[in-house]
């Protein structure tokens, strides 16, 4: 099952393509099931859905732990280090993980939750976190993790849309200097919900914290009255096993709905071909759970896979720059996979802080989350990869569960900025504006999939009407990933970025609706438009032009802090923008809409791009945002 060479690629992709139900029961049949499908795949995507593994029955954490409990118990599952390097480190075998996974699910049990229910994690990135999320699946929950970055308000409307009956969170967070009292942005959003019946909170940084009686708990009480073993419950292959909260284009953002069979096989698929793990390797994943790359590939891919995952509470820079070499040689890890975003804010830094830890322990390198520019991906292959490394470029999406396009790690020859060549069961296309496949290489056009793969979204949650309407209306009969892409002469796909109005922020999705629809809540606003622009750093950064009210009496300056302190406020400070620019008026259509295409070009400095303005309804106010923009 394992590819081990391009030969073996070859011959995988081929069958994947050729009979992919038998493909597909091939690798499923490694794992443990209580009863095997009726049927491998049923799918339609016109009107959407798809169904693996259907009327199987299993659970994903007998996967994940009680199946090692046979020949791992005593090998370490997770490495846990904190944010505070002088605060020890936790590491728990599978045997210890498999107990503390039972003994919480048998707390959400005694807080009344039952299969089918969601139950939202809002926490900090420590053991707790994968323990609270195993559990759910174990009882038959539905986990929604929100980052514990976003706002209340975001929080309140993730809470309701799910009509989460739990929370979880914790006294507070620690990153890097900072000491987040996220219990306090939890009560906040408990005012606006009234499907949460129990709140758990996890003891971390010894925060004063106001508990409400009959609704609030601790964890550790709660967990010191719990038995220490736990039957699994019974799933479907088709059950839910999460939500994920994604922004896309329009609207708030929406759940992706995973489902359990599916994606347990292709996590662990993606994760054992993509980075070849090896038995004993330690492998580390800098992402943070709240995201779908730490869902897939720090704990369930991982897990299944019987392997040692790292799990890194803190921030790259904290205490300094040198903080994730000095890991990879405290742990010997030998996988490591982060963000272009973080390798570029690294590279800033100088060597100096490279050069102090020994790295010779590093195998296999990966990216994920957005294009990695050539300058970052040669320092990483050089400076951290020493020339010895792949480096695996990972592309994949919230949607899409696992990696979808990339190179297999030492099997697939690689090329700086590529993500090379699909997965096997993955069969993208390039479509142009018309909806034509383009047939053969050197050609370019937006991302669709054709083809079912295990781990795709199933729906988006309450709404499958929007799931139709996001991924399957553009192009009829394909999935629209909303990235544009390039296949080159060897027929390897380069992704060029979003086509639609996401703006990716350090490897992370933002809305530019979102953004609007969070500054226009401030009372002096009347309208604004927000657009993506290069940023160094982050690879995307949030340009603003907003139009205020002159009678609001308030400077510039002070316009330009509550903007941002409302963007905070409402979504989370990562969705804050970089730039604001105050204009009197927006470039607008004869029928009203903005076209952000003039104002991307202004944000990007492009101005002799700006193409045909005749048809705005007054072509006078590009010249002053050009003006006031400077360019
Ligand atoms: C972008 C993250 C280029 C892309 C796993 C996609 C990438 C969006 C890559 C999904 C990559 C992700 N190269 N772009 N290797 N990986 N992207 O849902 O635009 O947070 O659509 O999933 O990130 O972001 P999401």
């Amino acid at each position: 099952m394992r590819i081990r060479t391009l030969n073996d690629y070859t011959t995988a992709y081929r069958q994947s393509v050729e009979n992919p139900e038998n493909f597909w029961s091939n690798v499923a049949e490694r794992f443990l099931w209580q009863k095997k499908w009726d049927k491998v795949l049923e799918w339609d995507f016109h009107d959407y859905k798809a169904e693996w593994f259907k009327g199987a029955k299993f659970n994903i954490t007998e996967n994940c732990l009680d199946r090692h409990l046979l020949n791992k118990a005593d090998q370490v599952a997770i490495i846990w280090e904190p944010n505070d390097p002088s605060e020890n480190e936790v590491e728990l075998t599978y045997r210890q993980l498999h107990e503390k996974v039972c003994e919480f699910s048998n707390v959400l049990k005694s807080k009344g939750v039952q299969k089918g229910d969601r139950v939202c994690l809002y926490m900090p990135m420590v053991p707790e976190l994968a323990i609270a999320m195993l559990a759910c699946a174990r009882v038959g929950a539905i986990h929604s993790i929100v980052f514990a970055g976003f706002s209340s308000s975001a929080l309140a409307d993730r809470i309701n849309d799910a009509q989460a009956k739990v929370v979880i969170t914790s006294d507070g967070n620690y990153r890097g200097n900072k000491n987040i009292p996220v219990k306090d942005v939890v009560d906040e959003a408990l005012e606006n919900c009234t499907s949460i019946t129990s709140c758990i909170v996890l003891k971390r940084t010894e925060a004063k914290v106001t508990m409400q009686e009959g609704r609030d708990c601790w964890w550790h009480d709660e967990v010191s009255k719990a038995e220490k073993t736990c039957q699994a419950e019974v799933m479907d292959s088709e059950d839910p096993l999460f939500i994920l909260y994604t922004s896309g284009s329009t609207g708030k953002p929406k759940g992706v709905v995973h489902h359990g069979g599916g994606y347990m096989v292709y996590s662990q698929y993606s994760f054992s071909n993509v980075f070849q793990y090896e038995e004993g390797d330690v492998y580390w994943c800098t992402a943070d759970i709240g995201w779908i790359t730490g869902h897939s590939y720090i704990v369930y891919g991982p897990l299944l896979a019987g392997a040692t995952t790292v799990m890194f509470e803190g921030v790259p820079t904290f205490p300094d720059a040198g903080r994730f070499w000095e890991i990879v040689d405290k742990y010997k890890v030998n996988t490591f996979y982060t963000a272009p975003t973080a390798i570029r804010a690294l590279q800033a830094k100088g060597l100096e802080f490279v050069n102090k830890y020994d790295l010779s322990s590093l195998r296999v390198l990966g990216t994920v989350g957005e294009p990695i520019n050539e300058e970052a991906w040669d320092w990483y292959h050089e400076h951290i990869g020493k020339r010895r490394c792949p480096i695996v470029d990972t592309w994949w999406q919230t949607e899409t569960g696992g990696i979808m396009i990339s190179p297999l790690a030492g099997v697939t020859p690689t090329k700086p900025t590529y993500a090379t060549l699909p997965l096997p069961g993955v069969q993208p296309v390039l479509l142009d504006q018309d909806g034509n496949e383009l047939e053969g290489n050197n050609v370019q056009g937006n991302l669709c999939i054709k083809f079912p793969w295990p781990s795709m979204i199933r729906t988006t949650y309450g709404d499958h009407e929007r799931c139709k309407q996001v991924y399957f209306s553009t192009y009829a009969g394909y999935y629209f990933t909303g990235d544009g892409c390039r296949r080159d002469e060897d027929g390897y796909y380069r992704i060029l970025g979003r086509v639609d109005d996401v703006i990716n922020v350090s490897g992370h999705r933002i809305g530019t609706a979102e953004v609007e629809d969070a500054i226009n809540m401030n009372e002096s606003v009347i309208e604004s438009a927000v657009v993506g622009y290069p940023h160094e750093i982050k690879g995307q950064g949030i340009y603003a032009f907003v139009i205020c009210d002159e009678n609001s009496g308030k400077d510039n300056d002070t316009m330009l802090k509550e903007i941002i302190a409302t963007v905070s406020r409402v979504i989370g400070p990562i969705a804050k923008p970089d730039k604001v620019l105050m204009v009197s008026g927006l470039p607008k259509t004869r029928s009203g809409k903005i076209m952000r295409r003039i104002l991307r070009k202004i944000a990007e400095g492009a101005t002799d791009q700006l193409g045909d303005t005749s048809t705005l309804i007054d072509p006078t106010v590009v010249e002053e945002i050009k003006e006031k923009a400077g360019v």
